[in-house]
């Protein structure tokens, strides 16, 4: 066993993410089988109409609009290689 943190991929469930493709977001990020990732469904993120929206712990890495192609970005770059991904944080969260 080693001593990596576990992060947890919240991906918003909620009304207007979901309009947005959040299900589909949900399904790509749940097909990763990466040792100490947990990725959950969850409630209201308070930033709709920016979704589908995907937060990452305990990075507090917020990233907007993302679809399936950007949640595998997530895997490759972000959960896989730990480089979080500066050009699709949410702007409001992530001023640079
Ligand atoms: S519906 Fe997803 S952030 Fe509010």
């Amino acid at each position: 066993m080693d001593n990596l943190p576990t992060r947890r991929v919240l991906v918003c469930q909620h009304r207007t993410c979901t309009k947005d493709g959040a299900a589909e977001v949900l399904s790509t990020l749940e097909q990763q089988k990466i040792i100490n990732v947990n990725v959950e469904a969850c409630g209201c993120l308070g930033l709709c109409g920016s979704g589908p929206m995907v937060l990452v712990l305990p990075d507090n890495v917020y990233y907007w609009h993302i679809d399936s192609q950007k949640a595998q970005a997530i895997i490759d770059t972000h959960l896989l290689g730990n480089e979080a991904i500066a050009s699709m944080m949410h702007p409001r969260l992530h001023p640079n």
